[in-house]
């Protein structure tokens, strides 16, 4: 559905269902675009696209009259993405003519360098349209790309400013096969000037792959990649910088935290902007999938292979379920109740290591103790999946989780690994196997263990209502993120899957 009048939007938006995911964008949708809507609704009920060529946003010397504009083009896409409702607002409806608008005007210090030294009031422009744009919305959470790493940076702030209440989600930034940054301003360059622009992917690539190696710090390779840039004819380099990604500010030799390498240059008359993250931590893992793809086993491998940590997540649910029981907290499991649950996970200290007996490959302690047998019998198991379905557990799990994966080197597997714990992964693989396959590895699983073998439809039936269970359900459903890599695993060995895994991680590792 289409709107372009206020009243319609008003009219429409009433009868989205919430959460309610909002992915505001000048048109000529590219692949980056259509990131952000998977990304929405991934997260969201209902999605909103905004299509709007702010013009306040341009300065008089700038390409808004040549700015590319595909409406025709840009509605299929959103109707491709299943995109709930597409606002395409005129200038005259959001800036009626008659008036001179308020402006909101982000903080210096975040616009008086990089993009904003050369583009005198563009921020204050998407600063502004941004916040009209919200109120107008009202959504959940809003998306916008990596990839104007300054701009996100300007909108965190204008949300947290002024107390506007939204999600602001990062989406990955989003290249072509040779690694070209998508832009709608690409079109622009000329067969000649898109071959010379890619010296820029390479030298951020280079970069990435030489502080993977340890072989230089970040100061330095910011300092040789700006190097190599301005050397380079047919590009004018306007700014290479290792900034840190919320205050855009340089970055402390030997930082241990992440920083962005920002580069804008002209290929020709075509302004290109493109980054990368430089993390010195050793990266996290995310691996989901549906239940019985074997990701438990192959996170642990993977995890040994690389000495990365592996987080059983299910063992944290499991040392939760058992202290439930301890204290005789079923009853308000059962009636979900927050007052009793979140002070009460909260007082929770967990402590998990790889254990060395197969039994048992996590060592669990709970508040000094050691609860590693206890977790593996059967009133847990019968208890835990009533446990991990409240909100409250969940929410302060995750909190660990990311508490754990502070120092990065971690490889954790789940539903929504990728989508809700660990966004911003750099690693993401979506493992899947067919019914078949499942039901067949089921079925060995079950002989090797010597207990009784159930027919194979049974279990085809029985994993087929699971799945649909599983990505169906209100609390963390099964959901692949849109950068997920997908690994089917029929017909494959464990070992040949884990060198699939191992190959996808030293491509993701390497290159942008
Ligand atoms: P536009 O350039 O159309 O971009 C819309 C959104 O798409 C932005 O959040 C941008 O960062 C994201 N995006 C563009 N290219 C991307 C890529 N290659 N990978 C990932 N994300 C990408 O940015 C604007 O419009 C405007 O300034 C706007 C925010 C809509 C305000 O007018």
């Amino acid at each position: 559905m289409r709107v372009s009048t206020l009243v319609e939007l008003q009219e429409y938006l009433g009868r989205l269902a919430r959460p309610l995911g909002f992915v505001p964008t000048m048109g000529a949708l590219h692949k980056g675009h259509r990131s952000l809507m998977q990304w929405a609704k991934v997260h969201n009920q209902s999605v909103v696209v905004s299509i709007f060529v702010n013009p306040l946003q341009f300065s008089p010397t700038e390409d808004l009259n040549r700015y590319p504009r595909t409406l025709e083009e840009d509605l299929l896409v959103c109707e491709e993405e299943s995109v709930d409702l597409v606002f395409t607002p005129t200038p005259e409806i959001l800036y009626p003519q008659d008036q001179d608008p308020t402006l909101v005007v982000p903080p210096v210090y975040l616009t008086d360098k990089l993009c904003g030294k050369s583009r005198p009031g563009h921020f204050t422009g998407v600063a502004t349209v941004i916040t009209k744009l919200l109120h107008l919305v009202q959504p959940d959470r809003a998306y916008f790309g990596q990839k104007d790493a300054q701009q996100l940076a300007v909108v965190q702030h204008l949300v947290k400013d002024l107390n506007i209440p939204v999600e602001i989600f990062p989406c990955p930034l989003v290249r072509e096969q040779d690694g070209l940054a998508l832009s709608s301003r690409n079109q622009y360059l000329s067969a000649q000037e898109r071959a010379t622009a890619l010296i820029i992917p390479q030298t951020l690539a280079w970069a990435k792959r030489q502080q993977q190696s340890g072989v230089m710090d970040a100061q330095k390779l910011s300092e040789h990649a700006a190097i190599t840039l301005s050397k380079e004819s047919g590009i004018a380099l306007e700014y290479c910088a290792l900034v840190d990604p919320y205050r855009l500010e340089p970055v402390p030799p030997s930082s241990q935290t992440p920083s962005l390498l920002m580069v804008a240059a002209k290929v020709g008359t075509t302004r290109l902007i493109d980054n990368v993250t430089l993390d010195p931590r050793p990266p996290v893992i995310a691996l989901d999938g549906p239940a019985g793809v074997g990701k438990s086993t192959l996170a642990k491998l993977l995890a040994q292979k690389l000495g990365f940590l592996y987080i059983d997540t299910g063992a944290m649910y499991r040392a939760v379920t058992w202290a439930v029981l301890q204290q005789g907290l079923q009853p308000a499991i059962e009636a979900k109740d927050k007052t009793i649950i979140d002070p009460f996970v909260k007082s929770l200290d967990l402590h998990l290591e790889p254990g060395t007996d197969p039994a048992y490959p996590t060592r669990v302690w709970l508040n000094g103790s050691e609860i590693t047998q206890n977790i593996r019998t059967q009133p847990v198991t019968d208890f835990v999946s009533q446990v991990s379905a409240v909100g409250a557990v969940r929410e302060a799990l995750v909190t660990q989780q990311r508490k754990l994966a502070e120092g990065g080197g971690m490889v954790m597997d789940g539903r929504d690994i990728g989508t809700e714990v660990f966004p911003q992964a750099p690693v993401k693989i979506y493992l899947t196997a067919s019914v078949e396959a499942r039901a067949l590895r089921r079925q060995q699983d079950l002989q090797e263990k010597k207990l009784p073998i159930p027919d194979l439809e049974i279990l085809k039936k029985d994993i087929s209502e699971r799945d649909y269970k599983d990505s169906t359900r209100q609390q963390s459903p099964l959901r692949k993120a849109p950068d997920a890599l997908e690994v089917c695993t029929d017909g494959c060995t464990i070992e040949e899957t884990l060198g699939r895994l191992l190959a996808i991680y030293e491509a993701r590792i390497m290159h942008l």
